[in-house]
């Protein structure tokens, strides 16, 4: 017995085949010859990118952008944010207040491009410093521990020293958390057990037992 669910079943009711394949013959003959008739909407009367004019003097018709122009999107009022700076001096705040996820961002963040030389902990002994690169300072010595939490930012935006630039890899959003991070890096190798709220502890106690 035929399926009720067929896909033919619906189909042909009430049309023949052979009347149905004439009917579509005759629609893509029109398409043929109609289509031939009219061009102006396929052929227009504009200028493509990089094309040539002899309407301007320079015989190109893209005009450059006025000096001064900002993408729009690309308009960066907030100096805090963009340049870690306020009225003029490197800023110890953070442009955005750090939840949980930022810093947990700046983890992923510094993991991926930080720790090939500054290494996981922050030390500056990375796999390429261990393959010869200059090694950079340890986040945890006093002078980087009292940095204001700017100089980090700035550090990323410009580079520093033998160290280039991450402003192409990582954005102004990012760099601050990635800053944050450093920040809990440097809290980590300076706490003491006054920093471990009291319910936490016997976790370490257990992680200790279980390490060793
Ligand atoms: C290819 C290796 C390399 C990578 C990757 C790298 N750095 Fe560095 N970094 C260095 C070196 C080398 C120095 C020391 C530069 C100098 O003093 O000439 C340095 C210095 C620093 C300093 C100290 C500046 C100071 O005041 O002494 C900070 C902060 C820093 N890097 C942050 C970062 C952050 C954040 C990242 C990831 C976004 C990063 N670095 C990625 C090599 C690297």
């Amino acid at each position: 017995m035929k399926s009720k669910n067929s896909w033919r079943d619906g189909d042909s009711v009430g049309v023949k085949p052979a009347r149905r394949w004439r009917g579509l013959l005759g629609l893509a003959a029109l398409a043929i010859f109609a289509g031939g008739c009219r061009q102006d909407m396929h052929i227009q009367p504009k200028y493509l990118p990089y094309q040539e004019t002899p309407f301007f003097a320079d015989g190109r018709d893209e005009r450059p952008v006025v000096p001064g122009t900002v993408a729009r999107g690309h308009l960066r009022l907030d100096d805090l944010l963009y340049t870690a700076k306020e009225n003029g001096e490197v800023a110890d705040k953070f442009p955005f207040p750090m939840t949980r996820e930022d810093l947990e961002r700046g983890r992923q963040r510094y993991n991926i491009y930080c720790t090939p030389c500054h290494a996981y902990t922050g030390s500056g002994n990375g796999m390429i410093v261990q393959r010869g690169f200059p090694a950079p300072p340890s986040f945890h010595i006093d002078r980087l521990r009292q940095a204001p939490v700017g100089h980090f930012y700035q550090v990323m935006t410009d580079g520093y020293g033998s160290m280039y630039s991450y402003a192409a890899r990582v954005e102004p959003e990012d760099r601050w958390r990635i800053a944050a991070y450093i920040r809990v890096l440097q809290l980590s190798q300076h706490a003491t057990i006054e920093d471990v709220p009291e319910v936490e502890r016997p976790k370490l106690n257990e992680q200790a037992a279980g390490s060793r």
